[in-house]
């Protein structure tokens, strides 16, 4: 296989409720996360792979350990780091004024990652609405654009010129699903019209960022050059069966849902026939406004992130009624069409995630046959319960699941699908949605046992580092053995660690 070229992207993705810190700090006010982690305050069973909401005040205290992360990561060999930035750092309140103190905080944190050779990827907006402006309405009511535009705006003023690759959203269909349709994350709502406003509200802000995009290039806050995308968590269907034509009717369908109705908005300027169908079935088809679909239109996006962590295997309705084997979970508004199954034959994460690399290249060819942009992976990870022995972790297995994905990444690049970079989840140890500080991704250890928070090393970090210079994964026979004598005597010896 080629390998990577030399301008190619190896970045790690994190997100700021999960990883920052310093939630009262710096002149910052409260998110949706920040009001409901600290109302939902829940520990597990230790070794339960349960569901953790635990207190984000300090999470990985990446605000006060920027520095000393920037240094790990210029020794991890990336050239990347993809991060959101908080709005409600930037903007704690409704009077358009920022908050001078936290545009400093990320401009401190950009000029560090681009002093140790890695370009910072910042992202616009993770699921945080600042809690003002959701007791305004939130993303469900259109006064979100308009605040959105006056962050998005300042930010392109003020931190245009450290980077050119920027993305809008993160996961628009995660946030609107769990946040508005299951009630499992803030604001907590279960409201078939919130749910449609709240995804029409946030891709008119997409468009509006263009805009803002365009405006900031033409006043040179923002390189010429610099590029603008969304980033989406589309698992692609499989059919349980792949000769069962209901089967192979259903994961069409599933796609349609999952991944032509939450990027061709922002990616062709249109809504596909579901969505049309799906919100006048809902009676709420009031809330497309006239202007709306031509604002979509003129503004459309230059790149597709993608989040790809696993397939979802399908099945059609009809095998609901067969003596099934599996466990099973219906998909949320299309339970009539399709079903998501786990067969048990399967390999999973200890979290029962489908591990399944080979669905990265048909469904990189898909969202390149579809919408003709580059693409960029920005989450591919796994989270697991981690054993820390002798100061460091031994994770093979997340060795064999990233080297896995990034080697289908590779393939898809000779098969000729333009893959700009490739962002892992994540950088170190952090706060998860669904598992708390159980749930490890991190290449880098953090000390949350001792409440120390002192940084390690993991095998993984040495494989990616060794990825990332000879550009190529592992192609055969990976010695975990290397990784792990390196994690531990870098351990020992550098001074990079906290110990
Ligand atoms: C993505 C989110 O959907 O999945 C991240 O963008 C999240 O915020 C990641 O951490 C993994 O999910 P989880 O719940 O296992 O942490």
């Amino acid at each position: 296989m080629k390998k990577f070229k030399d301008d190619f992207i190896f970045s790690t993705s994190t997100c700021s409720f999960q990883i920052e810190g310093g939630r009262s700090l710096g002149g910052r006010n409260d998110s949706i996360w920040d009001k409901f982690t600290k109302e939902n305050f829940y520990i597990p069973e230790p070794g339960e792979a349960a569901r953790e909401i635990n207190s984000i005040e300090t999470a990985s205290d990446f605000y006060h350990r920027y520095k000393e992360d920037s240094k790990i990561m210029k020794h991890m060999g990336v050239n990347g780091f993809t991060y959101n930035m908080d709005w409600a750092r930037i903007m704690p309140n409704d009077s358009g004024i920022p908050n001078e103190e936290g545009i400093k905080f990320y401009e401190n944190v950009f000029k560090e990652l681009i002093k140790n050779g890695v370009k910072p990827i910042p992202i616009l907006y993770h699921w945080d609405t600042p809690l003002w402006l959701e007791e305004l309405g939130g993303a469900s009511d259109r006064i979100f654009i308009e605040h959105f535009r006056q962050f998005v705006k300042i930010v392109f003023e003020r931190l245009g010129k450290y980077t050119d690759i920027w993305y809008v959203n993160d996961e628009n269909s995660t946030f609107t699903v769990s946040s508005y349709l299951q009630k499992y994350s803030p604001p907590l709502k279960s409201n078939k019209r919130e749910f449609w406003s709240a995804l029409h509200n946030l891709n008119l802000s997409g468009a509006i960022c263009k805009k803002e995009f365009l405006a900031a290039q033409e006043s040179g806050f923002i390189k010429r050059d610099a590029i603008l995308g969304i980033d989406h968590d589309w698992s692609p269907a499989v059919p349980y069966d792949k000769e069962d034509l209901d089967d192979l009717e259903s994961c069409k369908i599933f796609d349609e849902y999952h991944m032509n109705m939450f990027l061709d908005p922002n990616m062709l300027g249109e809504y596909p026939k579901c969505f049309w169908e799906e919100i006048k079935k809902d009676n709420v088809e009031d809330i497309i406004q006239k202007g709306d679909m031509e604002l979509l239109k003129k503004y459309t996006l230059d790149l597709i992130g993608w989040n790809y962590y696993r397939p979802t295997i399908i099945a059609s309705p009809k095998r609901m009624k067969e003596k099934i084997e599996w466990f099973n979970d219906p998909g949320f508004f299309i339970t009539k069409k399709a079903w998501i199954v786990y067969p048990k034959s399967e390999r999973y994460t200890d979290w029962k995630w489908l591990i399944k690399p080979e669905y990265l290249v048909p469904g990189s060819e898909k969202l390149y046959s579809r919408y003709k942009k580059p693409l960029m992976i920005i989450e591919n990870g796994m989270g697991y319960f981690d054993e820390r022995i002798n100061g460091v972790v031994n994770d093979k297995y997340r060795i064999d699941f990233l080297n896995e994905h990034l080697m289908q990444v590779q393939k898809a690049i000779s098969e000729g699908i333009p893959f700009i970079g490739y962002s892992l989840w994540t950088y170190c140890d952090i706060f998860s949605p669904s598992g708390g500080y159980r749930k490890k991704y991190g290449l880098v250890g953090v000390d949350f046992e001792n409440k120390t928070l002192n940084r390690y090393p993991k095998s993984s970090f040495f494989w990616y580092k060794n990825v990332i210079e000879q550009k190529s994964t592992i192609q055969e026979g990976i010695d975990y053995n290397k990784y792990f004598n390196e994690a531990k005597n870098d351990y020992k010896n550098s001074q990079i660690w906290n110990k």
